[in-house]
């Protein structure tokens, strides 16, 4: 059963950047983009690398380690060495303050 998590003030998360939030031993991604706010799974499906330390480009992740990117939106791997999806989570804002389904 999925139940919603708060993750953080909608102004903690700049434009076009995102947070890592940790829970119960699993870490997510969770963005703010030109579409608003999207979440994924923090580790890149190539190599485990924390997207944290990525760059957002839009609504495209950047892998740090080798560049792969996904889409932020779908979780969809674009470029290699990312061929794996991640995988995405539904979020919401209300009174300003981001959610996460999980
Ligand atoms: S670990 Fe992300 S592209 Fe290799």
């Amino acid at each position: 059963m999925s139940e919603w998590f708060r993750v953080c003030a909608a102004d903690e998360i700049d434009n076009e950047d995102l947070v890592r939030w940790d829970h119960e031993g699993r870490t997510f991604a969770v963005y703010h983009t030109e579409k608003g706010f999207f979440a994924t799974d923090g580790l890149c499906t190539h190599e485990e690398a924390h997207l944290e330390d990525g760059i957002v480009l839009g609504t495209v992740i950047e892998c740090p380690l080798h560049q792969g990117t996904f889409d932020i939106c779908t979780g969809k791997a674009l470029t290699a060495p990312a061929y794996d999806d991640l995988r995405t989570y539904p979020v919401k804002v209300e009174d300003g303050t981001v959610y996460i389904r999980i």
